[in-house]
């Protein structure tokens, strides 16, 4: 499948608006391994190409023989695959690589994966030689919809999920819809986690939409995909275009991970998708939201049904309340040891606040087993 280079097409382009910083997303078919959808990268003689060692023996060689004509050099570095080595040492080879090869402070790195690689790709960009360029060639559905787009880039730290990193933009972002086919099943749910996202954040006819189409997106139609992928990228570039480093409205997008990314330190990183833990959060997330008088029990039972019906669990891990609190203390949002909850405040409007210990208890209780 990855030998064969269908025509390029761009079904979509969203803009995300950052004055000098403005950069494309492209989504489409056959776009990896076409040499025109590189035009347009910052010149350079080398580029490095980091994947890991799932995705370089499907993808690599396409895109590294497309790159073949804009740069002189085009190294590469595979890493081992898995949120277990989003950390210090497996950062390092990237550097090992860049120094090894002599690279200079144009050199541009392309992540080619999925938000494990491109967040270490980007946060290796943004400290070598005090920051290089970069692109993101996301290869899986939540990379494509959102890890990808808005240069949040980050290491994970035993004590906390991305807890180390820096803001840092790709100079562009390349979905290509094909790299999908080969995408694991439990992987594209993940995915949809954070499509699912955006209905109750920020817009409901999406999120009617995604529930029209799940079946379609579940059987990886390209129009289907397409759409979601551009929906998903339009939303979070309106954020990041009037909150770039998370100064207030970006939070909104950390719908469910504060559940999300306790039950992933909680377990040990890689046990649950990230996708997955998030997916649980939202409906931790919406009970929350419920338990302080904002939604419904129309709203929570309607995303808790979308997101089963994802493929996502919708009960967390029994970790004990005292482990959550512990962890989502270390959340970033947190404020002198407060947690601060996104909680949606209407349908398609989120807001972030801090909630009473014994209703968050309470939701612990309900939401795991
Ligand atoms: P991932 O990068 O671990 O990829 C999932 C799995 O799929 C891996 O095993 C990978 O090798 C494999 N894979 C990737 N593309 C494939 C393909 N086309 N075919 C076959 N296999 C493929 O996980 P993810 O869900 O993409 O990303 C999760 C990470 O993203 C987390 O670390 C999370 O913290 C981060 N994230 C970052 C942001 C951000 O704004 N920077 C936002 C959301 C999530
Ligand atoms: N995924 C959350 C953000 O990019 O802000």
């Amino acid at each position: 499948m990855s030998s064969v280079v269908s025509e390029p097409t761009v079904l979509h382009e969203v803009a995300i608006e950052l004055g000098e910083r403005r950069y494309p997303i492209l989504i489409g078919s056959g776009l990896l391994g076409a040499a025109t959808t590189w035009q347009g990268v910052p010149p350079a003689a080398a580029a490095l190409i980091v994947s890991n060692e799932t995705i370089a023996p499907l993808y690599l060689q396409q895109l590294a023989g497309a790159l073949q004509g804009r740069f002189r050099q085009v190294h590469q570095v595979v890493l081992p695959d898995g949120e277990a080595h989003k950390d210090w040492s497996t950062l390092n080879r990237i550097f090992d690589a860049l120094l090894a090869h002599g690279c200079d402070r144009k050199t541009v790195l392309f992540a080619l994966g999925g938000g494990v690689v491109g967040d270490m790709t980007g946060f290796a960009a943004a400290c070598y030689m005090r920051g290089v360029p970069f692109v993101q060639v996301p290869t899986t559905l939540l990379a494509q919809v959102d890890s990808s787009v808005g240069g949040k880039t980050a290491i994970n730290h035993p004590l906390g999920k991305n807890m180390i990193g820096a803001f840092h933009q790709p100079a562009r972002v390349v979905c290509d819809l094909d790299t999908l086919a080969t995408l694991p099943a439990r992987e594209l749910s993940a995915g949809l986690a954070e499509v699912i996202k955006y209905g109750p954040i920020a817009d409901m006819d999406f999120l009617a939409w995604i529930e029209e189409h799940l079946d379609a997106l579940l059987r990886r139609d390209t129009a289907a995909l397409a759409h979601a992928v551009r929906r998903s990228c339009e939303i979070k570039a309106a954020v990041v275009g009037q909150d770039e480093r998370e100064s207030g409205l970006r939070a909104i997008l950390n719908f469910g991970h504060t559940f999300g990314h306790a039950i992933e330190a909680g377990l040990g990183y890689g046990q649950w998708l990230h996708g997955e833990a998030v997916g649980c959060g939202m409906v931790m997330a919406l009970h929350l939201s419920r338990g302080l008088g904002l939604v419904d029990d129309a709203l929570v039972e309607r995303i808790t049904r979308l997101v089963r019906a994802a493929g996502l669990p919708v009960q967390g891990p029994r970790l004990g309340a005292e482990r959550y609190l512990e962890l989502m203390r270390v959340d970033k949002k947190a404020e002198a040891g407060d947690i601060r909850f996104v909680v949606i405040e209407a349908p398609g409007r989120a807001g972030v606040r801090p909630a009473p210990e014994a209703l968050v208890r309470q939701v612990l209780e309900r939401c795991t087993a």
